[in-house]
């Protein structure tokens, strides 16, 4: 039987979403918002395709959470985006609220369900999701480092004119100012990133640049929203991971308990994803830096929660 992914919020992130599950055939999908009509006009609009692109998946558009009962998956994309000049932390009071309204429906429709949220900014999101939901930790988790690290890739195929398919590399760290790209384990054809450039300092300084600000340029760029192609990419990867238990780690938004000497926080940190969820945290050997970047991360996340429990009276 076909996996059932309910998406919530049919913006931009969530429909695109959606489209590429149903284009892999990877699920079938309810979208669910409360403009239902969007919701229901999207996916009438993606089942109209269905015999030009000759999926099997089904897609259904809905206002009402009876419709998602008993899914595998929940993605949680509604929330508002960021505009020009905005950072992702901007959307902490709008967006809170918003993710507590979506889970008080969403639990009791789907109680067995893995959780993934992608409401900026993204690893509040996931801790305050963690407090509100009462889900055990690894069966909640967050999109974040999957689309840092893609846009790593990217930033590092544009220096070298390498194929992305040769390159590997991942950030972990907040989904923010404060992300880690790990510029020690990255390599192209197994070449390790600095060997490969003629000036490696300047380089890889520009590469780490691009990759903290690749959805900032996007925001820039487009001045109504923020990014969703890659974004919508990164959940499908992460999907697909969860359904068919990829052994190669990801960066996922996961709930740290002593990993890298951090406890307590949930935070981008290479995971492996299975049927059960967040099956394993895997412990790289970090350089020094790397590994102190991640810890300072780490209490940036928890000292913004921290102010945002204030400001949200939680
Ligand atoms: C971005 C948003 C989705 O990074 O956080 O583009």
């Amino acid at each position: 039987m076909m996996p059932k992914v309910t998406i919530v919020g049919a913006g931009h992130v969530g429909a695109t979403a959606a489209s590429l599950l149903l284009m892999k055939d990877s699920a079938d999908v309810v979208l669910v918002d409360i403009a239902e009509n969007i919701a229901k006009g999207k996916a009438l609009d993606l089942m109209q395709m269905r015999s030009n692109e000759r999926f099997k998946s089904t897609i259904c558009g809905s206002g009402d959470y009876a419709d998602t009962a008993q899914s595998d998956i929940v993605v949680i994309t509604a929330g508002v985006p960021r505009r020009p000049g905005m950072t992702r932390e901007d959307l902490i009071g709008v967006n809170a609220a918003i993710l507590q309204n979506v889970l008080t429906s969403a639990l009791p429709a789907s109680p067995d369900a893995l959780y993934l949220i992608v409401t900026n900014p993204l690893d509040i999101m996931v801790n305050l999701a963690f407090e509100l939901s009462g889900l055990p930790a690894s069966r909640l988790m967050g999109m974040g480092g999957v689309l840092d690290s893609a846009r790593f890739v990217h930033a590092i195929a544009q220096a070298t004119e390498a194929e992305p398919q040769s390159i590997e590399a991942m950030v972990i760290g907040a989904h923010g100012q404060g992300m880690v790209p790990l510029v020690s384990r990255a390599t192209v054809k197994g070449q390790p990133l600095a060997n490969i450039l003629v000036n490696p300092q300047e380089q890889i300084a520009a590469i780490v640049q691009a990759t903290v600000d690749g959805g900032a340029a996007v925001v820039e760029l487009l001045q109504t929203g923020s990014a969703f192609y890659a974004p919508a990419s990164s959940i499908v990867v992460m999907i697909e991971a969860l359904l068919d238990c990829r052994s190669d780690p990801l960066s996922v938004c996961a709930r740290l308990e002593g990993e890298y000497g951090i406890d307590g926080v949930f935070l981008c940190v290479p995971t492996r994803l299975g049927p059960h969820g967040v099956e394993q945290i895997v412990e790289f050997d970090l350089a020094p830096n790397e590994l102190g970047q991640l810890q300072r991360s780490a209490q940036a996340v928890k000292e913004q929660l921290d102010k945002c429990r204030l400001t949200l009276s939680l």
